[in-house]
């Protein structure tokens, strides 16, 4: 303990020696201007005392793990490192990742002109990496509330969480338009339609960027990925997305504008292609599109080693990414290859020193915007924030709002608090892990008690009375005496294309989990954690009710205030849901649309 002490204070006196040389060295340096100046005339004069490697620093991101020594930081100048999904300090508390982020802040703080670094994470529900940190729904459940309100909570929740731990930087919301199912990325998209995906995206941004970035617990937002990412076919993960420009532009268009209109500061681009291009190459969707029909005048980010996969060898890939208007690159290892590969792009002219420029501008405006040359290090005050009752409490609402009631048979639900037995079923009925799905703690996340939070067989057992007797078996069995009982059922943990699927049917032990309980001649509710719709045809039929819970994160409590009718469901479809795999994809607008449950399905307690 003294040792972590110790080392916290070294380096915010590292740090603030680094920052008050900023202060009182700023005469020394060669930047000048005045503190009331606006952003564009710092950034213009910070622009125009930059070397080509200190430009090139700035347009390069490093994952945090893959640093060689951390004086690379300042040796190359670089503007910005990420955590990948997991990519956590050995002290994974919202105070180890703050000393985290100040340590490598001093470095950068270090540097001649002293630019501080902007880091992003992968705060995608939630900040997901950090142990004890509220786990929100993922956007599938978000997209079924229809409520841009809580949305726009979440969000803001989540932001100060983020820059509780120092992070300026989210590589979220994921608006991404799934149109099939078997995509492994299905939840982290709002919705199948863009019309709820536009309106979800602005709550979002305005939820993450507050009323302004110099917010201290405002963060930048990045809408991703442009474009076309959900339209691949055959749901694909970073394949082809095989349709004309103006189904292009009709699906996966309108979030993209939405988030420009709500201020989005950066945006990135997707793996997939279009009709065989690589959105990665694509100067006519980035820069014609997006920079010039859209006038978006924030930074455009690539993917984890995106232009890695564009045709040709690394000084074409270099070269085409960022002549197609990327602006920074997250390499994210290989960054002393990217940087001495751009250089010599530059003194060989395939890369235009005004390109360099254009990107070196839009990234600096969104750090004076974000107020880091000010106060480059982490707020504590924010850090204490990380967990509490009060953001937990936001997590509760928004997934009683998820959920969605599919099936309620002779009114089953809602059930009495006085009960005598109610036996639960299933192995999602007390795992937090599963609840909260991938991009939890680890980049696909892991079955288990992998972080702080309440099952939903906690919270059932908090909300009945003391005289209520609940009994628990994973498969089923042991329900006799139980009066009702409530299997938790479906996905395990996934991430990216982990996750694509060619059948979405619920697991045999799923179903026989269903059927054992049924057999005992009580009613049934079934509880599906998912990240999309299944085929659920056979556990349907044998439950008297029957809910789409999502992945809804660590606020177990908030699916049982619908179980035990503390919430009465509001939650409608966002997806359509399939009758059988041969439906897929199933859209709403589909000519012949004939599915389970439509698009915008959901039933309430009557009363
Ligand atoms: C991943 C994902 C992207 C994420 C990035 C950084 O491969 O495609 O959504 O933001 O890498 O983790």
């Amino acid at each position: 303990m003294i040792l972590t002490t110790t080392i916290r204070l070294i380096t915010s006196l590292l740090a603030l020696s680094a920052l008050s040389t900023t202060s009182c060295q700023k005469e020394e340096n060669a930047v000048r201007w005045e503190p009331d100046s606006s952003i564009e005339a710092k950034v213009t004069a910070l622009l125009s005392e930059m070397t080509i490697d200190e430009k090139i620093g700035q347009m390069t991101q490093a994952d945090r793990g893959a640093l060689g020594n951390i004086q690379d930081i300042k040796e190359f100048h670089l503007g910005s490192l990420l955590s990948g999904g997991g990519s956590a300090p050995s002290d994974n508390t919202p105070a180890g990742w703050a000393d985290m982020y100040d340590r490598f802040q001093s470095y950068a703080l270090q540097t001649r002109l002293k630019i501080p670094l902007i880091y992003g994470i992968d705060a995608v529900h939630g900040h997901n990496n950090v142990r004890g940190a509220v786990i929100f729904p993922h956007n599938i459940g978000l997209g079924c509330t229809n409520n841009p309100a809580i949305v726009e909570e979440v969000e803001r929740v989540t932001a100060k969480e983020v820059a509780g731990t120092g992070i300026d930087w989210t590589f979220a919301p994921c608006i991404a338009v799934p149109r099939d199912e078997r995509w492994g990325r299905t939840y982290e998209g709002f919705s199948e339609s863009p019309d709820p995906t536009k309106l979800m995206t602005a709550a979002a941004v305005k939820g993450f960027q507050g009323s302004s970035l110099g917010d201290g617990g405002s963060i930048l937002a990045c809408a991703k990925h442009f474009l076309g990412d959900g339209g691949t076919t055959d749901g694909r993960d970073q394949g082809n997305t095989q349709v004309d420009e103006q189904t292009m532009r009709a699906l996966h268009l309108p979030g993209y504008i939405a988030a420009i209109n709500a201020g989005v500061g950066s945006i990135m681009v997707s793996y997939s292609s279009w009709n065989g291009v690589k959105m990665h190459g694509s100067s006519y969707w980035i820069t014609d599109v997006l920079k010039g029909e859209l006038a978006f005048k924030g930074f455009v980010v690539s993917d984890w080693a995106g232009i890695d996969q564009l045709p040709g060898d690394y000084a074409s890939d270099v070269a085409m990414a960022i002549n197609a208007g990327i602006d920074m690159v997250m390499v994210p290892t290989k960054y002393k290859e990217f940087i001495t590969t751009l250089r010599t792009l530059v003194n060989q002219g395939r890369v235009p020193l005004l390109r360099i420029d254009d990107a070196v501008r839009r990234i600096l405006r969104k750090k004076f915007e974000l107020g880091i040359f000010d106060r480059p290090l982490t707020d504590r005050t924010l850090t204490l924030s990380i967990g509490s009752p009060e953001h937990r409490a936001v997590a509760r609402e928004a997934v009683r709002q998820s959920v969605v009631l599919l099936k309620n048979e002779n009114k089953t639900l809602p059930l009495s608090k006085n009960i005598s037995h109610i036996h639960v079923a299933g192995k999602s009925a007390d795992d937090l892990g599963n609840q909260c799905g991938g991009w939890t703690i680890s980049w696909s996340g892991n079955s288990g008690p992998i972080t702080t939070g309440t099952t939903f067989l906690q919270a059932l057992k908090n909300s009945v009375s003391p005289a209520t007797k609940v009994t628990y078996s994973r498969d089923g069995t042991g329900a006799t005496g139980a009066v009702i009982g409530i299997a938790v059922v479906g996905e395990t943990p996934y991430a990216e294309g982990q996750g694509d699927r060619w059948d979405l049917s619920l697991s045999a032990e799923d179903v026989a989990c269903v059927a054992r309980l049924r057999a005992t001649g009580i009613p049934v509710v079934t509880i599906l954690i998912s990240g999309r719709p299944m085929i659920i045809e056979t556990a349907l039929g044998i439950s008297d009710a029957f809910i789409a819970a999502w992945l809804p994160g660590t606020e177990g409590q908030g699916v049982a205030d619908v179980v035990l009718g503390d919430y009465n469901p509001t939650g409608k479809l966002s997806h359509s849901w399939p009758r059988t795999m041969s439906q897929i994809p199933i859209n709403v607008g589909d000519q012949s649309y004939t599915p389970l449950f439509p698009f915008g399905y959901g039933l309430s307690y009557e009363r």
